[in-house]
């Protein structure tokens, strides 16, 4: 799957959610994520972004930062948000559940 990394943070452009036909990318507070288990490696998001911040993961491999932004994009789906009893998991589509207004930890302390 394909993979938001750290020039994402502080600038979520959303460039690339207009360009995925599945709509996979969700909206954080300081960057997006893409729903690995959604994806399906269409690669329109790669070039869409401004910022150049997404790579596909096999690119991450002897890259300590862009695993760690790998892993990173996992947690993210892991996350309950407040007044849910369930992660957030696989929605099944970005825009029809907007915004989601929360990062990771790793985020949200992420040295941009
Ligand atoms: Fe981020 Fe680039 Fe998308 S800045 S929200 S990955 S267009
Ligand atoms: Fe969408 Fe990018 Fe995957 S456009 S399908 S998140 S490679």
């Amino acid at each position: 799957p394909y993979v938001i990394g750290k020039d994402c943070v502080d600038v979520n452009d959303r460039a690339c959610m207009d360009v995925c036909p599945v709509d996979c990318i969700y909206v954080g507070d300081r960057k997006s994520y893409i729903n690995a288990a959604e994806c399906i490696d269409c690669g329109a998001c790669e070039v869409e972004c401004p910022v150049e911040a997404i790579f596909v993961d096999r690119k991450a491999r002897g890259d300590e930062e862009r695993t760690q932004f790998v892993e990173d994009q996992k947690n993210f789906f892991a996350i309950v948000l407040p007044g849910r009893d369930t992660p957030i998991g696989s929605p099944g589509g970005a825009r029809k559940i907007g915004e989601l207004g929360v990062d990771t930890p790793f985020i949200t302390d992420y040295d941009a």
